[in-house]
């Protein structure tokens, strides 16, 4: 039987649905959810992302905000950009888009966005509420990832999650998410031996490496829950994840496609994550 299809899209439908409402009350409450997004040069696939980012915003009813500046610009200014906006009443999320050219410090600028308004959840103080299983803004992909294993009610606690992949916006926060789901959770990457003698114990494998295609049918327990984060385009220049899809189908449970899989719930979870801000800035108010 072919697997299960986890539609992303649906999932992010439904989500943003909800979100919608609670955007409307926030804003008769006098609190509308903004979120700022700062893009630096000229990277065309950051600039489909962003687009893509703000038109689920202004879709909710998010104020939107997007800031350009040049390949060049110094880092500097840049921080001085992100200060301002940390004292902005209006903004509830800062967004700096990744990569930044070399000669920024992606770690500075990080830790330079106040952990209030850090709705991606990169700053080290949010990744140790996350660590340690507090309150906090939970990294945009991994959070769209146990949002869709919620939602099609994929049993996590006491499962093998083996995750290909350790970024730190992706595969290790996925790994620590699925943690406290208590999960048991195995990390592999470009220097592991044998993948997939790992990767063939998965109930649940997520693949974020990068790479079109990589995760065949051979790399797959039979009726294992395939996760795919990869965004990649194939020799025909179509678009693809880290997994071959037809191959794979044939022998997991449940698979995501690309496009309509993981990239719909990332961009769900930041909308989520900036209503989140505005509704806890409302609370210390009130
Ligand atoms: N570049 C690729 N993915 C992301 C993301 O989730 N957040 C930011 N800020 N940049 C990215």
């Amino acid at each position: 039987m072919p697997a299960k299809l986890i539609d992303g899209k649906k999932i992010s439908a439904d989500i943003r649905k909800n979100l919608q409402k609670e955007v409307q009350e926030l804003t008769e409450a006098g609190m509308k959810p903004g979120l700022t997004v700062i893009l630096v040069g000229n990277n065309p696939a950051s600039r489909t992302y962003v687009a893509n980012k703000q038109k689920s915003c202004q879709a909710i009813g998010v104020e939107s905000t997007l800031i350009e500046l040049p390949e060049n610009v110094e880092e500097k200014q840049l921080l001085k950009q992100i200060k301002d906006l940390n004292k902005d009443e209006t903004v509830h999320g800062i967004l700096v888009q990744l990569p930044l050219p070399s000669h920024i410090s992606e770690t500075k600028v990080i830790e330079t966005i106040s952990p209030e308004k850090d709705v991606d959840g990169f700053h080290p103080i949010n990744i140790g509420k996350m660590m340690t299983g507090q309150d906090t803004f939970l990294p945009c992909t991994p959070y769209g990832i146990l949002q869709m294993l919620h939602h099609e009610e994929i049993p996590i606690e006491g499962k093998h999650v083996v995750i290909v992949g350790r970024s730190n916006i992706v595969g290790k926060p996925a790994g620590q998410i699925l943690l406290n789901e208590n999960a048991t959770v195995t990390y592999c990457h470009s220097k592991t031996t044998d993948l997939a003698s790992y990767t063939k114990q998965a109930d649940i494998l997520i693949a974020a490496v990068g790479k079109a295609k990589m995760i065949t049918a051979n790399y797959v327990k039979e009726d294992a829950v395939v996760i795919d984060v990869g965004m990649n385009r194939d020799e025909d220049g179509k678009l693809c994840g880290d997994v071959d899809f037809e191959d794979v189908k044939n022998k997991a449970g449940w698979i995501t496609p690309v496009p309509g899989g993981v990239g719909p719930t990332t961009i769900t979870m930041l909308l989520h994550n900036t209503v989140k801000s505005a509704r806890d800035k409302l609370v210390l108010r009130n």
